[in-house]
């Protein structure tokens, strides 16, 4: 069986004023009924072609601990393990935590999943998981790769090898690059030749412990104390926390996945293609580009009028926003809070939260 791993640890700043320290994005309802991260849990359940432990290993700050209980038991999760982190050390501590808990049970196939992602077709993603899978059980670690439209400059870039099997679509890992500059990114996207890293991850348990062992055994070890130091109450593991704050800070990508070709008796790199209308909701233009829309391109979320509008996104949080004439906008309406953009603008979002930090 193949044991779910979801990093919930983010603050997704770019989604202000909707998205804050204290409620993250992956836990707001962005483009439906459920949060980001219930879509995420939702997404494995009738599995076809592997087998998927139903009780999910969330990883998440200290902080979040009710609303995702309450948000696992809304979909009828039952008994999820949810690790508590004292503080954010990145994705590469998150994950060692998760393999390490894993490894209790076994040494089973990690599928590792941000919990901000939207995929609107289940059934090719649950494919492209099932055969990450099989690769993963023979050892592998394995990256799923989207055909990159644009140099974006916050993805890690793949491009893809040799086919590993005849059959199947799974390609060895030629190279990884996480978060290139600008130049390099439009170079990668104009030779065709690679993939964005989508964030999703699978590896046996042990594959992935080894390899931080190797990379950083500061972390592995800081890592290893906290958890086995842990208390557990209910469903949540809390970790001895003077040993995890001691850990480094890292991300996998940059721990791990720009360095598997350094340690090949690790096991190999393998990207999978992922066609699945993946979106990483990055921010407010990415929320529009995924989201249902009208005739007129508008998209809404709340008690919205749209008048002569077009291609604009309005999320009311509270009250009735009406929109008059605009075109490419994106308003975002809160109690304490309404931003208005142009929809090409989104990025500097984090400009305005960064002012607000700094003025307190
Ligand atoms: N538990 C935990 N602890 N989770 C965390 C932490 C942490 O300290 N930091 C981040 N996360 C969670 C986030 O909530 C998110 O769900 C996921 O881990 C990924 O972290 P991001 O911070 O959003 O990563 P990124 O977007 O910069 O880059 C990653 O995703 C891209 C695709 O969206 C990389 O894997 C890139 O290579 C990739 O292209
Ligand atoms: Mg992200």
């Amino acid at each position: 069986t193949i044991k779910s791993v979801i990093l919930s640890g983010g603050s997704g700043t770019r989604l202000w004023p909707a998205s804050r320290e204290s409620y993250p994005k992956q836990l707001l309802p962005l483009t439906g009924e459920l949060s980001l991260l219930q879509e995420t849990a939702v997404r494995l359940k009738g599995f076809a072609g592997a087998e998927v432990d139903p009780r999910p290993l969330v990883v998440t700050n200290e902080e979040y601990r009710f609303i995702i209980a309450e948000q696992l038991r809304q979909i009828g999760v039952r008994a999820p393990q949810i690790v508590l982190e004292p503080v954010g050390r990145n994705t590469a501590p998150a994950l060692t935590l998760a393999a390490l808990a894993a490894l209790e049970e076994g040494d089973p196939v990690l599928l590792v999943m941000p919990a901000d992602h939207v995929i609107s077709d289940v059934t090719a993603f649950q494919q492209a998981i099932a055969e990450g899978a099989r690769a993963a059980a023979g050892g592998a670690l394995v990256t799923f790769g989207i055909v990159p439209d644009r140099p974006e400059t916050g993805y890690g870039y793949i491009r893809a090898g040799a086919p590993v099997a005849d059959t199947g679509t799974a390609r060895g890992l030629a190279e990884f690059v996480e978060k290139p500059d600008r130049a390099t990114a439009e170079r990668y996207v104009a030779s065709g030749a690679y993939f964005w890293n989508s964030g999703i991850f699978m590896m046996k348990a042990s594959v992935w412990r080894q390899a931080i062992a190797r990379f950083n055994p500061d972390m592995e070890a800081a890592c290893a104390r906290a958890f086995t130091a842990r208390s557990t109450d209910a469903d949540f593991i809390r970790l001895d926390a003077p040993a995890f704050e001691a850990s480094p800070s890292d991300s996998i990508d940059y721990a791990v996945m720009e360095r598997i070709a350094e340690a090949p008796e690790l096991g190999q790199g393998v990207v999978v293609p992922l066609s699945a209308g993946w979106s990483d909701v990055g921010a407010w233009d990415a929320l529009w580009a995924v989201s249902d829309k009208d005739a007129d391109g508008n998209a809404a979320r709340g008690e919205v009028l749209f008048e002569s509008s077009r291609n604009t996104l309005v999320h009311a949080g509270s009250r009735l926003v009406a929109a008059i004439g605009c075109e490419d906008m994106i308003v975002v309406e809160t109690p304490d809070a309404v931003m208005v953009a142009h929809k090409e603008r989104t990025q500097d979002v984090k400009k305005v939260v960064a002012r607000l930090k700094a003025e307190g």
